[in-house]
């Protein structure tokens, strides 16, 4: 079984025709570098198929498996659907609250997926309270983390991530002002992680102005790959395989 593997990932690429070439020369060597490539969401600007063309074009084709999910932004046209198609049709698998499983050489990497949705972080949170149109708010987020969440858990696999757009934990927004924070992320997005077995990385975007180091309350190792946080075409993350799975 593989000793380790190497998870690259980036999110809000924010694609569009004037951008489009931008990340390409670098994912060219992406094989040699990576097992897989995981981007976190906001992949196009305003969500249109013209823009979820660009996206394909720019991380289709690739040597490395590619698993991705949609941002806000990537919901702004109201053509979500045709987006994710357009992106599935290019060889990306696209998830929402559903989970998938790369086989690296032998090691069974699975991946569960999730926008997520803002609330915010113990203390000062959201609740579904009051008016219809707070109820629902807090409700969305609610109920993504926990469909998310199951999704998660229930993955068979010997290494588990989470790729979520929202941000589960406040430390990698460090950077971005407090009064957005709700918007930014939710901790319920954190429990789910905490909930499921042995998480061993959660990858979000989302938070331009944030940070890229996190640790969710029980310890999960939490990374903001968004491009203008990590400033390149993708970062590379090594995971050990629980050495329970590793021969002899
Ligand atoms: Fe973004
Ligand atoms: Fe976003």
């Amino acid at each position: 079984m593989t000793a380790c593997v190497r998870v690259a990932a980036v999110g809000d690429v924010h694609l569009d025709a004037d951008v489009l070439g931008r990340y390409r020369p670098a994912l060219e060597h992406l094989a040699g570098k990576a097992d897989l490539l995981l981007l976190a969401g906001d992949l196009t600007r305003h969500g249109t198929p013209e823009e979820a063309r660009c996206v394909a074009q720019e991380f289709g084709g690739l040597a490395v498996p590619v698993v991705a999910i949609l941002g806000n932004h990537d919901y702004h046209g109201d053509q979500q659907d045709e987006v994710a198609a357009v992106l599935r049709d290019a060889g990306l698998t696209v998830l929402e609250c559903s989970g998938t499983v790369v086989h690296c050489d032998d090691t069974r990497v699975g991946v569960a997926g999730t926008k997520g949705f803002g609330g915010g972080f113990a203390g000062a949170c959201a609740s579904e309270f009051g008016e219809p149109e707070m109820k629902a708010f807090t409700r969305h987020g609610r109920e993504l983390a926990t469909r998310f969440g199951e999704c998660l858990a229930a993955l068979d696999c010997d290494v588990r991530i989470s790729l979520t757009h929202y941000s589960p934990v406040p430390d990698t927004l460090l950077g971005e002002p407090l009064e957005i924070y709700p918007f930014l992320g939710s901790y319920q997005l954190a429990q789910a992680i905490d909930s499921a077995p042995g998480v061993a990385l959660a990858v979000h975007g989302h938070a331009h102005a944030g940070s890229e180091r996190g640790t969710t309350p029980g310890g999960v190792p939490v990374r903001n790959v968004a491009h203008p946080v990590i400033k390149q075409a993708y970062n590379v993350y090594q995971l050990s395989v629980p050495a329970a799975l590793t021969p002899a």
